[in-house]
């Protein structure tokens, strides 16, 4: 999932496809590849991974030290942790920023254990986006219809094309999702994304509706478990079954007709699929998860101590204010000192 552009819905659109998927029979794998974490906790995860991406990239850990089940049966999460915000400046100065390390742990996965990964990206071009994308065969592009989300649009494009002809031959455009789309609001992008993409645009449109997509992210949870009957909900699983009825081409795309694709149609009917998500939905209930929002910190807790702060250790600060106090005191003394000479020989 990604969009050169922030606040669009890409992690919105991870979570819902992951949980639809799953409800439609399918095993998922999430990998959280934004340090802002939103996927993450996304899942119902009251106790957040200490081990994630930032260990799979640089190296720490393997895939198997970082997967994680999470309240959705089927759907499992390699989380981002603190240490994710820094990882860009950390690769740039090191040796360890290979674009293909993601790749490489994806194949590590035994065969049999997921039928789709979906990767959240950050909304820029960095290490891990590059990753991300260098370890796809889709991009799922979710963009609202506004103007400015227009300009987002053609950078995400040149952005993947660049890359599918550099790292990623075999990586496809899968299509355009609309998202946060206003139900009166006409400014005319739609129809020009219609006209430049034509097919590549989903027939799908996600309707704005805060009242269940923000609230929903406010209990760590997809808007399709918190509020399975949603019309944003069904449209997520919508999505879901034209994921999977399009993986055979994207297969043979990727990789020719010398392999078979595997099969992933749904192992579920649709009304299946929505008894499912209910099901979850209870679930979310019985443990509470319904009656307070996980992902609004309490009033009054104490904010954590900044990343680059060794605990323990003086702020960075310190000793650059101690040396400007020895440097001031420097020159008054000589100040002083040069006056009373200057005072000594008239
Ligand atoms: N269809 C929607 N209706 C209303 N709010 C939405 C919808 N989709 C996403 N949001 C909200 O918009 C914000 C940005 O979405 P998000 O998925 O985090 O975007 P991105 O990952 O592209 O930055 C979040 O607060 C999310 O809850
Ligand atoms: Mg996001």
């Amino acid at each position: 999932m990604f969009n050169a552009k922030g606040g669009v819905g890409k992690t919105t659109t991870v979570v819902n496809l992951a949980a639809c998927l799953a409800a439609l029979g399918r095993r998922v794998l999430v990998i959280d590849m934004d340090a802002q974490g939103n996927a993450t906790t996304s899942f119902a995860t009251t106790e957040l991974p200490r081990k994630g991406t930032y260990n799979l990239v640089t190296g720490s850990a393997g895939i198997a030290e970082v997967v994680h089940p999470t309240l959705i049966d089927g759907v499992s999460l390699v989380g981002a942790t603190d240490d994710l915000g820094i990882i860009d400046v950390e690769l740039a100065v090191g040796s360890m920023g290979k674009g293909h390390v993601l790749r490489d742990h994806i194949s590590d996965l035994p065969d049999d254990s997921f039928d789709l990964v979906l990767v959240d990206c950050p909304p820029a071009i960095g290490a891990m986006t590059v990753n991300a994308l260098a370890s796809a065969h889709a991009v799922i592009v979710p963009a609202n219809p506004t103007p400015f989300a227009h300009d987002g649009l053609m950078r995400t494009w040149r952005i993947v094309k660049r890359l599918a002809a550099t790292i990623n031959p075999a990586l496809y455009i899968q299509g355009v999702l609309l998202t946060l789309a206003e139900q009166d609001a006409d400014w005319g992008v739609e129809d020009v994304m219609a006209a430049e993409l034509g097919s590549l645009v989903f027939p799908l449109r996600v309707p704005h509706d805060p009242k269940v997509f923000v609230e929903a992210s406010g209990h760590g949870l997809p808007a399709a478990v918190f509020a399975p009957n949603s019309p944003g909900a069904r449209v997520y699983l919508d999505l879901a079954e034209l994921v999977l009825a399009d993986e055979n081409r994207l297969w043979r795309a990727a990789k020719g007709a010398a392999t078979d694709p595997p099969d992933l149609a749904p192992t579920r009917s649709r009304a299946e699929a929505e008894n499912a998500l209910a099901g979850w939905n209870v679930k979310a209930r019985d443990q509470g998860l319904l009656d307070r929002r996980v992902n609004i910190p309490e009033l009054g807790q104490p904010l954590p101590p900044p990343i680059f702060v060794e605990e323990d250790a003086a702020p960075p600060g310190c000793s650059v204010g101690r040396q400007a106090l020895v440097a001031l005191l420097g020159l008054v003394i000589g100040a002083i000192g040069t006056v009373m000479v200057q005072g000594w020989l008239r």
